[in-house]
């Protein structure tokens, strides 16, 4: 497999749907829609199951970040972004149906269970979410300063509140300064960590690869792609964190909105939903032409957490925390073919 592959993920052709197929056929096409989702590193930390009649959404552990995400929060919140780009698309070719969190108590990784209702069909649902998902891609670099339309900022918060999540939208000068100290404190905790280091570094991949964060995505050159194992080795190797807090405060203070995405609850269904509400609340961003990319630092260190839910109205509990504006276009990370995550 050769790079180009491993981008091509983001080209499904639409038109291949399989209108006439069995349900197992409409599925696996489905699929190519869910494996486009943002995870945790480019971890794309899931599988999928087709059933006969079902589709099952199973959680990835070998795939853990295990000192970034002990817990496997992120983990859950990846895929219920995956999820969400699944229902997207389903409404969109007129597949309705249900999603199921969590059917099996027996079986914790099961994360949902997916089935569809012929007898109801409309296509063309979500057309403005489903074009998005090609569309959206992670922005690290710097943001324009002009201010987000308050009809964006409507529209996502209600793309939250419709997955059951809230959105606090941080945009006075004070309150993003507040914010951007927490960033900047995780960023110094984290990276004063040799363990963090080394499993961030295992993650820093080369665009060739099918997984992972590669050089460009982080503003590297990509003539330098070769470069890749030299960084991976220097982030490894030096706390770079007063460089990276420095930067990461910049990026935050200097963007037009910073938006937290939260639950009332944290188990690993309020995860699974919180990740449904970031891929509403990212696509929605998509569809009104703006980037977003993530500052979790504050949410990932657990202390800093509960002062990050401080600042905003609702308190309980942060989930993402994320920059929002329009910046230069940024480029599609590589994707892992459909045949690595299904399983037969
Ligand atoms: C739960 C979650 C947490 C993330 N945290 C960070 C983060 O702290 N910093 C960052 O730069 N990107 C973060 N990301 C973005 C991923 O690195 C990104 O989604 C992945 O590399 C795939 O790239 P794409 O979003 O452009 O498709 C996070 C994504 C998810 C879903």
């Amino acid at each position: 497999m050769n790079e180009q592959t491993h981008l091509s993920a983001w080209r499904v052709p639409k038109d291949a749907f399989p209108k006439r197929g069995t349900h197992a056929e409409q599925f696996k096409f489905l699929v190519n829609y869910a494996l486009l989702a943002p995870s945790i590193h480019n971890s794309q930390p899931w599988r999928f199951r087709v059933t006969g009649e079902a589709l099952e959404l199973f959680a990835d552990r070998k795939r853990s970040l295990r000192v970034v995400d002990p817990d496997g929060r992120a983990l859950a919140i990846s895929c219920g972004a995956a999820l969400f780009n699944l229902r997207t698309a389903m409404y969109y070719f007129g597949c309705v149906g249900e999603a199921r969190p969590f059917p099996d108590p027996r079986q914790p990784d099961l994360l949902a269970r997916v089935t569809l209702d012929p007898s109801k069909l409309h296509p063309g649902g979500w057309t403005e979410l489903f074009n998005a998902i090609p569309v959206r891609c992670t922005n690290r670099g710097p943001f324009e300063p002009r201010e987000a339309p308050p009809a964006l900022e409507a529209a996502l918060r209600d793309a939250a509140r419709l997955e059951g999540a809230w959105l606090a939208l941080f945009k006075s000068a004070r309150v993003k300064k507040a914010v951007a100290l927490l960033i900047a404190e995780g960023d110094r905790i984290q990276f004063s960590n040799p363990r963090f280091r080394r499993e961030l570094a295992q993650w820093l991949h080369s665009a060739r690869d099918k997984d992972g964060v590669p050089g460009y995505a982080k503003g590297v050159n990509e003539l330098l792609d070769f470069t890749a194992p030299a960084i991976a080795y220097l982030v490894r190797t030096f706390d770079v964190g007063n460089g990276v807090a420095a930067r990461d405060s910049d990026l935050a203070t200097g963007s037009p909105l910073l938006a937290c995405l939260g639950t009332a609850r944290d188990d690993p269904l309020a995860w699974l939903n919180a990740g449904e509400a970031l891929q509403r609340v990212l696509l929605v961003a998509t569809a009104h032409g703006f980037d977003a990319s993530f500052l979790n630092q504050p949410i990932e260190v657990p202390a800093l957490r509960p002062k990050l839910g401080g600042l905003s109205a609702h308190k309980y509990y942060p989930q993402v925390l994320l920059r929002i504006g329009r910046g230069v276009p940024a480029k599609h990370t590589p994707r892992r073919p459909i045949e690595d995550i299904l399983i037969y």
